[in-house]
């Protein structure tokens, strides 16, 4: 199979752990005679420092050319210190989400049974759990219109959903559903707000036609607490932009780690592949991020992207090895890891590379 696949690996770790990410399809290719072309692209602050732009045209026409794109993150601690500059690096990942029509962002909480006492929660609370969950992603209060009044005193975002917003991407959960344990559990706050209200109505309504799907209706707060107290009880989560974007940063923690979780975000046209987490500053340039989100959003982009449910499930147990053999990086080592096999970038990276080669 010929591919062309774009690499974003934007800011701060987004640039370290992407690498991995592409040397993983670019291994898979190798193995299974696949022909994968790549090409690179600025988005963010390395976009704006050469452009003045965080999303340049350049970046958005090879976007839409290619067959696939791999993205890191983006971010600087710049803008984040400094809330009043006008151009921002997050401003071209929701411009690159809305050009591409990017509305369905799905993010898997994959648990690797390795992984149990790497997490704050107990083992046998996070035994069994498999959550999708269906994060909108080009509506909501991130694309509702802003404002700032003249004294700069009061600020505004509106919080908006159109039906149609809400109606294709509850097809999809709910199609995912089918093919999973035919759970869904739609999230809103439907008692105080209006564009939930208007989620909820919808969400009832497509129901009646996945009569095989059983639906839950949960609000926000609730859904954050049982998350925790009880992960199994979920499998499909659809949710809005803003609260989907929370609730997954917190189901991080099921797997053990921001660095573990990738994402698949689909829609109208090509897919995007992201792990959820971001630049980290914390810890960027210091060979210490998890690289196994990037190669796991390798792993969606062939499944889903490509259909190559083989050669994913390849990637996916070779990450399963090294985890297997004991290797970890910082971030999920716990008490009882050997401390020789506590990895950086680079070192994880090419172990599962090599684990993919053999
Ligand atoms: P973050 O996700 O970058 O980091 C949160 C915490 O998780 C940090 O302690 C970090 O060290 C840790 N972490 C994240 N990824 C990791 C990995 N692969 N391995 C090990 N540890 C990891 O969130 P933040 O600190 O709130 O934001 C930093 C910047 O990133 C901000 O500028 C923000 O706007 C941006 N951001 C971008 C994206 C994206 O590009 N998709 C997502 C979230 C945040
Ligand atoms: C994510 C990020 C982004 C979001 C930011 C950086 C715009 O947090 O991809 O989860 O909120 O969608
Ligand atoms: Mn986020």
């Amino acid at each position: 199979m010929k591919k062309h696949i774009l690499v974003i690996p934007g800011d701060g770790i987004g640039q370290e752990v992407t690498q991995w990410g592409k040397a993983a399809l670019a291994q898979i290719a190798k193995n299974f005679g696949h022909e994968f072309t790549f090409d690179e692209a600025l988005m963010g602050h390395a976009a704006i420092e050469v452009t003045g732009n965080p999303l340049p045209d350049e970046t958005l026409e090879k976007a839409r050319k290619s067959d696939a794109i791999l993205f890191g993150a983006i971010g600087h601690a710049m803008y984040d210190n400094d809330p009043s500059l006008k151009v921002r690096p997050e401003q071209g990942l929701l411009k690159i989400r809305k050009e591409l029509g990017l509305y369905a962002n799905l993010r898997p909480i994959l648990l690797f049974d390795e992984l149990l006492e790497a997490s704050s929660i107990k083992a046998d609370i996070l035994q069994g759990t498999d959550i999708l969950f269906f994060r909108e992603l080009t509506g909501d209060v991130y694309f509702g219109e802003k404002s700032r009044s003249e004294d700069r005193n009061t600020a505004s975002d509106l919080m908006i959903y159109h039906k149609y917003e809400v109606e294709r991407i509850a097809h999809k959960a709910y199609q995912a559903a089918q093919q999973r344990s035919k759970r869904l559990c739609s999230v809103d706050k439907a008692n105080v707000l209006e564009s939930s209200r208007l989620w909820r109505e919808t969400v009832q309504e497509i129901a009646k036609q996945y009569p095989d799907v059983e639906t839950e209706h949960m609000f926000i707060d609730n859904a954050a607490m049982q998350l925790i107290k009880n992960p199994k009880k979920f499998d499909v989560v659809l949710t809005a932009n803003l609260f989907g974007d929370i609730l997954t940063d917190e189901a991080s923690q099921i797997a053990g780690s921001m660095g573990m979780l990738a994402s698949a975000s689909v829609g109208d046209g090509v897919g995007f592949y992201e792990p959820i987490h971001g630049s980290a500053h914390d810890i960027a340039g210091k060979n210490l991020a998890n690289p196994l989100a990037s190669i796991l959003s390798a792993a969606l982009m062939l499944e889903i992207s490509f259909g190559l449910k083989e050669e994913a499930t390849t990637l996916v147990n070779a990450v399963d090895k090294a985890l297997k053999d004991g290797y970890r990086t910082g971030d999920i080592a716990d008490q009882n890891t050997d401390t020789a096999k506590v990895l950086g970038t680079q070192e994880m990276g090419q172990l599962v590379l090599t684990y993919l080669a053999q």
